[in-house]
């Protein structure tokens, strides 16, 4: 019995045949053959009832938001903040605490922008890890170099897990500011947050989490964690792209000064000046992506209809299986081994460059990314300048390891 049999949920609390047909895509054939999506960390695919509230939204209430009285351009308003509604709901914070970006790399640069940089002086330092995606480190060094503050990064352990005595004897009285991923997109270390938000607070540090690998895979409770600031993306989370969250706790947003300024985000303009709108639609500027909105409601009923528990069981036996399996091909070096970590298998192999690797899989039908991942840093600590990652979500099945572990064999006969 395979380690998938053997710890995959039991069928009628999980049904991943039903699971898998909910997503047209994963019937697509490509090269010819079946597909194995095994790329899901760079953004998962949208099951139909996504697709479903998306259409629905534009068939029957597309308007414009907070702007008209007329029928549509309420009930465009309506699926806007029922959206709020929604995901407030999935992270058990306020409906105020929710602002909605355009994903991730936006909420980083508006916490960026709005609440770090007015604080921020020469010598100051943030303080992130040494395994963050560009998205969690560019927008930190674009605020420090016009401050003369510093961006530093913690160092991270041969098995890809935090150094986490290194992060801590890194805070210090100039530390302003702390960012870490929640979990890690190229080596699926899952950070211990909460720990390192208590470390952080001790010393009066404000904290923001990218949660953006995380919240389709582990259950996020916002005030628990204790969060000043966690951001995430609706399309990793089977959700469109394009859309995403800051959900922050409401005496930051209160003191925060607008980022971008335009409609919705006023609350009077005149020549001589203008004031601001309570947040969250502070920060809120310009016609929203109010379609973005539903689906990303859509795809947070999509988890919780399955439950996130046993979606997370079954990638975990999908990592267990995939592991053991890579660990057995000769010349095959899995970069992040934590003990603690999500779906995700990054590796290199001694016969040839990921990118050649990618190549042969993809003719094979599996998707999976290779390169950098957007984390130089990390690469550089491992000493490679890629890996073939394989990211695993609750709709990847067995077949797709064995699809994955076919292909990795024919790459090996071939540059071996
Ligand atoms: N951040 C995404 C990834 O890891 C795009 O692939």
């Amino acid at each position: 019995m395979s380690t998938l049999e053997k710890l995959a949920p039991a069928a009628s609390v999980f049904d991943l045949a039903k699971i898998r047909a909910d997503f047209p895509i994963l019937s697509e054939s490509v090269r010819g053959g079946r597909l194995a999506y095994l790329d899901n960390a760079a953004t998962t695919q949208k099951p139909e009832a996504v697709l479903r509230a998306m259409d629905h939204y534009y068939r029957h209430q597309n308007s414009n938001v907070h702007r008209a009285v007329h029928d549509l351009a309420e009930r465009a308003t309506m699926a806007y903040e029922g959206a709020r509604d929604r995901i407030a709901r999935f992270f058990n914070v306020s409906r105020e605490q929710v602002v909605f970006t355009r994903g991730t790399t936006e909420a980083i640069n508006l916490v960026a922008y709005s609440f770090l940089q007015p604080k921020l002086q020469a010598g100051d330092e943030i303080l992130l890890t040494g395994m963050e995606h560009h998205s969690n480190i560019v927008p930190w060094q674009l605020v420090a170099a016009q401050a003369g503050a510093k961006v530093v990064a913690a160092p991270i352990n041969d098995d890809g897990s935090l150094d986490f005595d290194g992060w801590r004897a890194m805070l210090n009285p100039r530390t302003r500011f702390v960012a870490t991923g929640h979990v890690s997109n190229t080596l699926g270390t899952i950070n211990p947050v909460a720990e390192m938000i208590a470390e952080a607070h001790a010393r009066g540090i404000p904290v923001l989490v990218d949660g953006a690998q995380a919240i389709a895979h582990l259950s996020v409770d916002i005030p628990t964690l204790g969060a000043d600031f966690y951001v995430c993306s609706a399309h990793k989370a089977y959700g469109p792209t394009g859309f995403g969250a800051l959900l922050a706790k409401r005496e930051h947003l209160d003191a925060m000064p607008p980022w971008h300024g335009g409609g919705d985000m006023i609350r009077t303009v005149s020549f001589e000046g203008s004031t601001w709108n309570e947040p969250p639609y502070r920060f809120e500027a310009g016609t929203p992506d109010m379609a973005g909105a539903v689906g990303f409601a859509a795809a947070l009923d999509y988890i919780d209809g399955i439950g996130l528990a046993a979606m997370a069981a079954h990638e975990h036996a999908l990592l267990l299986e995939g592991t053991a399996r890579l660990r057995e091909i000769p010349g095959l070096r899995l970069i992040g081994t934590a003990a603690h970590k999500g779906a995700i298998l990054s590796f290199v192999m001694d016969c040839a460059h990921a990118q050649d690797i990618g190549t042969v899989l993809d003719q094979e039908g599996i998707a999976v990314r290779t390169g950098h991942h957007c984390t130089m840093p990390l690469m550089a600590r491992f000493g490679v300048p890629a890996t073939v990652r394989a990211s695993f979500a609750a709709y990847n099945n067995q077949e797709d390891v064995d699809q994955l572990v076919r292909g990795l064999a024919k790459a090996r006969r071939l540059f071996a």
